[in-house]
Order: C-alpha cells, then structure tokens, then sequence
C-alpha cells in the first residue's frame, strides 16, 4: 500500500477507508480505552492526529511509541470530533519502527535555538525548523522558476578557483600537501607549483568571474552554489560557507541591474507567501509578529534608491552617534546600513556608485567623478532588521580601464587573463549581483541568525556535522 503523507491527509476533500502513514510521534496522551498520537512525517507543519484503541491487538506496544519514536499507522480518516483538525486517523494497525531513547532532547517545552544549534542533527524535526527547511527548499526552488522563465541559463561555476573574486583575501586554501613536509622553493617558501594543481588554490568566494564568461556567449546566466568565506566575523549575518544566487546580465547597465534584483526579491517573497503560507504564519506567531506585515509592505512599495554620497550627507545629518564614524570614502557600516533601511527610508534601499577604493576591482568606473572621488557603478541592497542583502554591479568592460582598476587593487594582471580576454573579444557593457541565499531566508522567515536559517552552519570554531 502506498503512503500518504500527513500533508495529503490533511488536505483531504473526504474521509478514506484506510491510509497508511509512516512519521514521527511528536506527542503521545494516554486515556483510559485509547491513545492519542500526534505523527509529524516532515511534509508540513502540523501533525496528523491517531486515535490507537486500547482492544486494538498491537495497542501492547503503545509505550514504545513515546516522544521521537518513528511509528506507521494504516487505518480510516475520518472527520475530526476534536477542534483545530478537519481530519483523524483511527487506527486499524499500528507498528512501532524505531523506539526513541528516554534521552530524547526534543521534548515538548521549547528550547532555546543555541540549545537547539548543538543538536542540528535533530533540529528538523522541531516545528521552527521543520518550517524553516521546508521554505528553503521552496525558495531554491524559486529561484530556478524565476530565471529559468525569464530565459536565463544555469551555470554551474567552479568550487574550487585560482582567482580571489572579491580580492578581499579571504579565502580557504585547497591543497593536497603533506602540511608537516610540503615541499619549498630556492628561497625556502612553500612550492605551491609541486601541489595538485600546480598553484595555489582556494575554495571560491563568488562565481561572479566565471559566470561573467557565460554572459558573454549565452547573454542571460546565473549561478547558485556555496560560497566560502575565511572572515573571521562573529555576527548574526555571517557564515564561511553560504549560498550564493548571481544572475549575470550581457547587454544591461547599474540600472537594469537594480531593477532585476528588486523584482527578483519581491519574487520570492511572493512565492514563499504563496507556496509556504502555514510556515509563514508559524514565524509571524512564534519568532516576529511584524513578519507578514512587512512582508507586505515590502511587496507594495518600489525599493528606494541612493546614491553613496546621498547615503554619507543622510548619516552625517542624522544627529545620530555612531559607533563608527561615518565619512566620505568608508565602508557603510550594520549600524549604518539598517539606520538608512530601518528608520530613515523605512522601506529596502539600494545603495549606488560606492567609492572605488573600499569595492572591487571589476566594477565599473563611474564618469564624470571628481578625481578625488572617484566611484565605481556598484550597487547594495539593504533590508531592515539585516542590512546588506544583495552586492552588485556593473562590471568594468573597458580593457584600458579594468587593467587600470587591477593596477589600483595590486592585483597581477596575469592571474586574470582570461577575465581580460572577455574585454578584447567582443566586450558588452555587463551587470550582475549576488543575492546570499541565507540573508533572504532570514528576511523571509524573520529568523535573526543565519545559524538558523542553514542545514549545517559553518562557521568561525564550528564545523560539527
Ligand atoms: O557583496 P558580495 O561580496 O558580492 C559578491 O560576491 C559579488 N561577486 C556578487 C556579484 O556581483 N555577482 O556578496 C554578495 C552577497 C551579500 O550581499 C550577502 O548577502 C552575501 O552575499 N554574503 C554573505 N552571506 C553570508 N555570510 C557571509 N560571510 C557573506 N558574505 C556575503
Ligand atoms: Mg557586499
């Protein structure tokens, strides 16, 4: 007989002479003449409620069935005497698969999500992450129904990269050397031409570079992989090993970029509004009550846009004492950032035309600065209650130029010749971004870390599981 997942059961048009269900107990309740199980198979929120009579033959192992234990139940739905369920299953038999261990940690009283952080081996099956996983799915399901409708073409860009895309130095070294014996060079320096690859190599940061050479032949890309990151930041926002969405557009400037990453936002909100509604109303009653009302309004209004300097005359403005300074040519900061999202547009923003010096060497140089302020066409959406969400650009198509840039960054020219080859061979203006998959499901689920909102968090000190 085949299963049925407590999401069809629920979702029944009438009852059924029998259905077999297989899941875990969240709850047990004995009565006197039967039992009440609460099964939970993962396929949705709510549980399936059983009704085991105790004159039933296999009602001698009802004790095994206690909290986590996995159970299959085959027997009729029928309608719900019970409040707050359409439908019940009595069962006709009742077999306990797997008993769980009195050590069981997910018990019925909450647990803290630190708590709940050291088991992620069991946390899916909580109610917050059960809900959480589900959206996640949803969403990176979005993101392919988005692009691939709009005739974009997926590509799957390298893990494992010779090039630091953001020139940020942060990355993790690939290697296959004997760490205790590696062999050195003439001047006594590791030889990294002896390793697998014949260079150094490292986990990527973006596949931004390598998916710039596809714009550039199949016009409309993007990538969606991990990411790797070796910042030693202990916030609630970053990860070592996150997922990464970059569409890459040939033929579109800074503006058609924003337009994209607005319209792609507002997507996958609607869609998760759509297709995950009961996980939603779940984080809106049990993490942020003001979820589904700013989801609202976010979905209603145009993002607001602002230039940089725009940004810097605001905070300076503001009257606010900020923790870190704000001045023409510095990084914006969290504070800052959420200031501009959170109190000062009250709405997304997106951020434009940075200064050149504090972004990456292949944004384009913006025309007509001053020459002490120069700027490159670069763009940051930010949210509130998390900031940065997605960093873009338009990337520099200028050989002349984008050499200059590599000159202004000290980087070698001759690690990126392939990157310059896209420059001296049919060059488009191009623009694209990145969209951190875990920053959206933050903003979608109203989850505040992004320990949460992945399978298996990795970062500084933890890599467990
Ligand atoms: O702004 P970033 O560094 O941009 C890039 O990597 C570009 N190459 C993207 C592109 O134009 N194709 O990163 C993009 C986004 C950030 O806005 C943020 O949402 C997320 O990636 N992100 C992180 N998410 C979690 N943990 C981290 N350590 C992150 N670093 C960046
Ligand atoms: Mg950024």
């Amino acid at each position: 007989m085949p299963r049925t997942l407590v999401k069809d059961a629920l979702n029944a048009t009438g009852p059924m002479e029998v259905i077999l269900l297989q899941g875990w107990v969240r709850t047990r309740r004995d009565a006197k003449a039967f039992s009440f199980i609460e099964l939970n198979d993962g396929s949705c929120l709510k549980g399936l409620q059983v009704i085991v009579d105790a004159a039933l033959p296999d009602y001698a192992h009802i004790t095994k069935a206690n909290t986590g234990a996995s159970v299959e139940v085959r027997g009729q739905l029928v309608a719900s005497k019970g409040a707050g369920q359409k439908w019940e299953v009595v069962a006709e038999k009742f077999t306990v698969l797997g008993e769980a261990d009195a050590t069981y940690p997910l018990q019925k009283k909450g647990h803290s999500l630190e708590f709940l952080r050291e088991i992620a081996h069991l946390r899916p099956r909580s109610n917050l992450f059960g809900a959480v996983f589900r959206v996640r799915s949803r969403l990176a399901y979005a993101v392919h129904q988005y692009f691939q409708a709009k005739g974009f073409y997926y590509v799957h860009t390298p893990i494992i990269t010779a090039s630091d895309a953001e020139g940020a130095g942060n990355l993790f070294r690939v290697t296959a050397l004997d760490p205790s014996n590696p062999p050195k060079d003439a001047t006594g320096a590791v030889d990294y031409a002896q390793d697998f690859f014949g260079k150094k190599t490292f986990l990527t940061v973006s596949g931004q570079l390598e998916s710039e050479i596809f714009a550039t032949a199949l016009s409309n890309v993007y990538t969606f992989g991990p990411t790797f990151r070796a910042e030693n930041s202990h916030t609630s926002r970053h990860a070592a090993e996150f997922w990464m969405i970059e569409p890459e557009v040939a033929f579109c400037d800074l503006h058609g970029d924003m337009d994209l990453a607005e319209e792609f936002v507002k997507y996958l909100i609607r869609d998760a509004k759509e297709h995950c509604a009961a996980d939603l109303e779940f984080f809106s009653k049990f993490v942020d009550k003001e979820l589904l009302a700013r989801l609202d309004f976010v979905l209603e209004r145009p993002f607001q846009r602002c230039s940089y300097t725009e940004a810097v005359e605001i905070l300076t403005k503001s009257g606010k004492r900020w923790e870190h300074p704000v001045a023409w040519g510095d990084n914006l900061q969290s504070e800052h950032e959420r200031f501009l999202t959170e109190e000062h547009f009250k709405c997304p923003v997106t951020v434009y035309n940075y200064p050149r010096a504090i972004k990456a060497f292949y944004m384009r140089l913006t025309d007509g600065d001053a020459p002490d302020r120069q700027t490159v066409a670069a763009m940051d959406l930010l949210v509130p209650g998390i900031g940065e969400i997605i960093g873009g650009s338009q990337r520099e198509e200028r050989l002349d130029q984008l050499k200059e840039g590599m000159t202004f960054h000290h980087l070698d020219e001759k690690a990126y010749w392939w990157y310059l080859d896209l420059r001296r061979y049919g060059s488009v203006p191009h623009a694209g971004f990145g969209l951190g998959f875990e920053r959206m499901l933050m903003f979608v689920t109203g989850v505040a870390n992004i320990r949460d909102v992945i399978p298996f968090a990795r970062t500084p000190g933890a890599a467990e599981f």
